[in-house]
């Protein structure tokens, strides 16, 4: 390929709504241009990164035993009601009607177009196990779309499904996907971390997301270093901090404590450490009639102690919350506790509460919590002796590093990470809900067990960037590069030497099976070699009159402080090396 027929376009700076590196070199580097919000164009350069993603996905997709098809962007809404989840999915499902009035939606992944396929073309148990999956745009309405595309409102997901006899074979589905997935992210030369997920309403614990190590990750990923515990801190268990409650030591006492709402104020002004304190959260839980008339509203406090925070998806799964809950009114706070928010605590509420406390809470003693009085909280509190024991005793908190680690083999780290896959055992919940069945060797009809695999194409080259840049821009990883190699002649337009050896290159590599690109455009040496290591081409040989005088071109990999001569038999033993290692890979 030639600068001149192709299209770079690069930018000094980004636009200031750019809040992270990926998005601002995306921009720079020409790989994408935005149209609206969370709505971009993939430019050629960034198209060619997303067609090299793709085609790594496909080839292990297809290794692994999956079957490539192409579902419908756009959806009839039927099959989203059998499902349920044209009603119970958010806002981010996109509804559209059509010009007869007929309810369609565009879609965010499609469990229901695929349960639909199988229902009618997986008759037999000789038909199974079955994975299907296609790479195809997906639009979710997000609340706040950003970074770019790691979090647009149409991306590009691969997503697969798998579908079997049973259980059993489910989870071997999952597991072969599972390993897919390791090959797929070691072959993009990206440092991520396979981490158990919630699986939310599904229960189970097949559930992993594959995570790139990036400090601006939205995820935070907990793991043990001395062993192989990993889950996102959704998921990751806290153990109490505290063994055995000890023995009350201190007498109850009111103190005042004008002003001072949270726990760290509370602390600091009675000069006591932070993990005395405890904290109030307080929560709501409605009894709905079948005709959605409201029968009446549970008032929940949630205790975490003073250094930790409540974990929502934790809180959600404690028995009495499992149904939906919502962080209560101020209003409903003042009449359950006779007091406004910031003093609130268990002893002696206006009405009756439930009370959750944390397990660390649970096995506190002499603590601080708010004294249902404004300015004032109590110290001393005992459970027992001066409030009944909590009503639960929950996990609900969210692990902080150095906890101890669930499985007992050492202490945890926390990491940020982006989700770029996720693996997901489904068993039958969409198969029960669209009477998606196969008959077995008995001739009965019976529900397929399925798994659903997603990984977000579009998102892998933020987190690439997140992964891979410099001050200079961004460092594709040779797997991912829109290009492999970037010729730069010095003086194009004017030296024939150079023109012919880099021709004669450009040619020689494109034989050879290399992405290679000449820039051919006459630019200033500088600009030339700036614009490349911003689109991040891993591997640029420079060809100028002076090195041809001693037969010598010069080579640099992006990541390499000074560049080396080397001769053109050397530069394609080199590249020719590199194209056997990655064909060994296919
Ligand atoms: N808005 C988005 N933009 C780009 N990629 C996305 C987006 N939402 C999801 N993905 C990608 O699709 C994959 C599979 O979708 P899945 O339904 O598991 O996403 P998710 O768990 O809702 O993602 P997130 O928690 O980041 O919103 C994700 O692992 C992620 O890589
Ligand atoms: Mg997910």
């Amino acid at each position: 390929m030639k600068a001149s027929q192709f299209f770079v376009s690069t930018l000094k700076e980004a636009p200031a709504d750019a809040e992270v590196t990926s998005h601002r070199l995306m921009l720079r580097a020409g790989m994408i241009k935005r149209l609206g919000a969370g709505i971009y164009s993939y430019m050629p350069m960034g198209l060619r990164v997303i067609r090299k993603v793709e085609a790594i996905i496909r080839e292990e997709m297809n290794r692994a035993g999956a079957v490539e098809l192409l579902m419908p962007v756009v959806q009839p809404a039927e099959l989203w009601q059998e499902s349920g989840r044209f009603q119970a999915y958010g806002p981010e499902l996109l509804r559209v009607k059509d010009r007869h009035e007929r309810d369609f939606i565009i879609q965010p992944t499609s469990e229901e177009v695929i349960t639909d396929i199988a229902r009618q073309e997986l008759r037999s148990y000789k038909q199974l196990p079955r994975n299907f999956y296609h790479i195809q745009t997906k639009f979710r309405d997000e609340r706040r779309p950003r970074f770019g595309i790691m979090r647009g409102r149409e991306f590009t997901m691969k997503d697969a499904y798998s579908f079997d006899r049973d259980k059993a074979g489910a989870l071997r589905s999952y597991e072969v996907m599972y390993q897919a997935y390791c090959r797929i992210f070691d072959r993009f030369g990206l440092q991520y971390r396979a981490v158990a997920a919630d699986t939310g309403a599904i229960g189970g614990d097949a559930s992993h997301e594959f995570q790139v190590i990036a400090d601006t990750g939205e995820d935070a990923i907990v793991y043990c270093p001395t062993s192989d515990y990993a889950a996102n801190i959704e998921l990751a268990e806290a153990l109490s901090l505290i063994g055995r409650r000890a023995a009350p030591a201190t007498a109850l006492a009111k103190m005042p404590t004008p002003g001072k709402s949270t726990c760290e104020e509370v602390a600091e002004l009675l000069a006591v450490p932070l993990q005395t304190t405890v904290k109030s959260l307080v929560l709501a839980t409605d009894r709905l009639s079948a005709e959605g008339d409201l029968l009446g509203t549970t008032i929940w406090l949630l205790l975490v102690r003073g250094d930790h925070s409540l974990n929502e998806i934790k809180a959600g799964k404690v028995e009495g919350l499992k149904g939906g809950f919502r962080f209560a009114t101020v209003a409903e706070i003042e009449r359950h506790f006779g007091c406004k928010p910031g003093y609130l605590g268990p002893i002696g509420t206006a009405l009756p509460i439930k009370v959750v406390a944390d397990r660390t809470v649970a096995a506190m003693h002499d603590f601080i919590c708010g004294a249902n009085d404004e300015d004032f909280h109590y110290t001393g509190v005992n459970w027992g002796r001066d409030l009944p024991e909590p009503d639960l005793v929950a996990d609900i908190r969210n692990v902080v590093a150095g906890d101890l680690s669930p499985d007992g083999k050492g202490v945890l780290a926390i990491q940020r990470g982006i989700e770029v896959g996720h693996v997901f055992y489904l068993g039958t919940k969409y198969s029960a809900a669209m009477n998606a069945t196969y008959l077995d060797e008995t001739g009965k009809p019976r529900l397929f067990e399925m798994g659903c695999y997603g990984i977000g194409v579009t998102r892998i080259l933020g987190a690439a960037i997140e992964q891979n840049h410099d001050a200079r821009g961004i460092v594709w990883p040779d797997a991912m590069a829109p290009f492999t190699v970037v010729i730069c002649p010095i003086g194009y337009d004017r030296s024939e030497a150079v023109r012919a050896q880099a021709e004669a290159l450009h040619d020689q590599l494109t034989q050879l099976g290399i992405d290679v690109m000449l820039d051919d455009r006459g630019e200033r040496p500088g600009a030339m070699f700036a614009d490349w290591e911003l689109i991040g081409v891993p591997h640029r040989v420079v060809i100028s009159e002076r090195g041809l005088k001693d037969g010598m071109l010069e080579y640099q990999g992006r990541r390499d402080v000074t560049a080396s001569p080397m001769s053109v038999s050397a530069v394609l033993a080199k590249f020719s090396a590199w194209r056997q290692q990655t064909l060994a890979l296919v």
